[in-house]
């Protein structure tokens, strides 16, 4: 054993140094299995204290740290890829309080999973406004290093909007803590807000106070078929504008549904097939569902009002990423648009693809003008195709990450979606907090 292995070994115990490459390997691949690499050794601190300690023992070593939560990344910023990187896990950070019902908080550990935190939230009859497909795995610390999005951004907002404090251990193992839960407070910079998005290149994320909101379960949830992405973009205005409850408006395309459908042997779910699908979720009394069922593509749409029929609507959709990687190791192009712009971007994404010689599976968050794009078929590390769906959706005024984040997937193409100036300023908050950049190297900006 190293000199680091033996100091981080007095911190958490021998059992949380993992160093055998069978045991470490769950660690240093991502989801996807296109980044991976290999850890110096992994370690599995169990508080605050232990972080801090972690921290302080590497940057003596001068060894460089990646955090990770529940290894769902799909943009490879929870992984290293080089050799000689420590790998914190943050999972065993498992604070769960109990929530405060006067406040509509909690706090809650970075390790605590989001399906974890639904269900304690749903035990005092509030939600956690985040939620996705991930959520046995995902933690409370990696979505928020990532700022995660999910199926409910359009009514509650992403990660960041359900963040009232936090408790994050710097690079030289100094502790900002701000677990008050004071919801006027308008003391200077927003250092839990610049921690949210930062992908684990500021600080170690330990604890959170996040926001609830009153249980609003829906009980309608609504799957249509319509010719085009135009269709779709103009129908969820539609239904938005009948039915303010609503929670959910997702898209898909017919090859995705044939992947899924391939790979999970549903059947059909309408009486006939569509080039694309929109999938619509929402409180609704019984007046606005009368008023919003005669809108045209509704009449042969699925509509499911119980718990286990809307799950199996939502199947087709939330099933799409592990039936794509079923088919393959996908290029995950995780764009959004001005609404008005998606269907010029669809219409050149084919010709993107058709160059590329690969296939597209394109589906999302249409709500939120979110597209998840995933290529299938140039190898891993081909990056042609990436950076040419990534071009099209800046050129058309979108985003290059609306809600996976930059990690080391599109670290070399930030410059697409920000400027020269605001790169810059990134660049001097991270030389602030991490002078000797132990914290997530290539992730987020690419090394110099
Ligand atoms: P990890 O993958 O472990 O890490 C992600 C990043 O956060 C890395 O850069 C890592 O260094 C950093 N990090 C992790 N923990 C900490 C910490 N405690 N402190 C500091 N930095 C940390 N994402 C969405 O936004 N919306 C979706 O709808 C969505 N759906 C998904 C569905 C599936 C099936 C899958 C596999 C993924 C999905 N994702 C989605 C992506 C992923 O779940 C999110 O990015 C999630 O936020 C990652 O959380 P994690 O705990 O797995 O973090
Ligand atoms: C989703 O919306 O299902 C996710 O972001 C996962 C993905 O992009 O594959
Ligand atoms: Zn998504």
């Amino acid at each position: 054993m190293d000199a680091l292995a033996a100091e981080l070994t007095e911190v958490t115990g021998p059992e949380h140094v993992l160093t055998d490459p069978d045991v470490t390997a769950g660690y240093t691949t991502d989801w996807t299995r296109r980044f991976s690499g290999q850890a110096r050794c992994v370690v599995r601190p169990a508080d605050t204290g232990e972080v801090a300690a972690v921290l302080l023992a590497c940057g003596r070593h001068g060894v460089p740290v990646v955090p990770q939560g529940g290894n769902t990344g799909l943009v490879g910023g929870g992984v290293p890829v080089a050799t000689g990187a420590v790998v914190l896990s943050a999972r065993r950070l498992r604070r769960l309080d109990p929530v405060d019902t006067l406040s509509g908080q909690v706090t809650a550990g970075a390790g605590v999973t989001i399906a974890e935190l639904r269900a304690h939230a749903a035990g005092a009859g509030l939600e956690y406004g985040v939620d996705l497909a991930a959520r046995e795995s995902a933690t409370v610390g990696g979505t928020i290093a990532t700022n995660a999005g999910g199926i409910q951004t359009i009514r509650y907002g992403p990660t960041r909007a359900q963040l009232l404090g936090l408790e994050a251990v710097l690079a030289d193992g100094r502790v900002i803590s701000r677990l008050g839960g004071i919801q006027a407070d308008n003391t200077g910079y927003d250092l839990t807000g610049l921690l949210a998005g930062s992908e684990g290149t500021l600080g170690v994320i330990t604890t959170a106070r996040l926001r609830l909101w009153p249980a609003a379960p829906p009980t309608l949830t609504m799957l249509a078929g319509v010719p085009d992405i135009e269709a779709a973009a103009v129908l969820q205005a539609e239904i938005r504008a009948l039915l303010p409850g609503v929670r959910a408006a997702e898209y898909f395309e017919a090859p995705g549904l044939a992947l899924v459908r391939a790979h999970t042997g549903l059947p059909a779910p309408l009486g006939r097939e569509y080039p694309a699908y929109l999938l619509v979720d929402a409180a609704a009394t019984e007046d606005e569902t009368e008023r919003a069922v005669v809108l045209a593509p509704l009449q042969d749409a699925a509509v499911a009002m119980d718990t286990q029929a809307r799950a199996g609507l939502w199947a087709y959709r939330e099933r799409h990423t592990e039936s794509i990687s079923a088919a393959g190791i996908p290029h995950k192009l995780d764009v959004a648009l001005p609404l008005g712009r998606l269907a010029a971007f669809r219409a050149e994404l084919d010709e993107v693809i058709a160059k590329a010689d690969a296939r597209a599976i394109v589906f999302g968050h249409i709500g939120a003008g979110n597209l998840h794009v995933n290529v299938l078929g140039p190898a891993p590390d081909d990056d042609a195709v990436d950076d040419a769906v990534l071009r099209l959706a800046a050129g058309h005024g979108g985003t290059i990450s609306a809600e996976h984040g930059i990690g080391r997937a599109k670290a070399a193409v930030l410059h697409l979606s920000r400027s020269a100036a605001e790169i810059e300023a990134m660049r001097a908050v991270k030389a602030a907090l991490d002078p000797a950049g132990l914290l997530n190297p290539g992730v987020l900006f690419a090394s110099p």
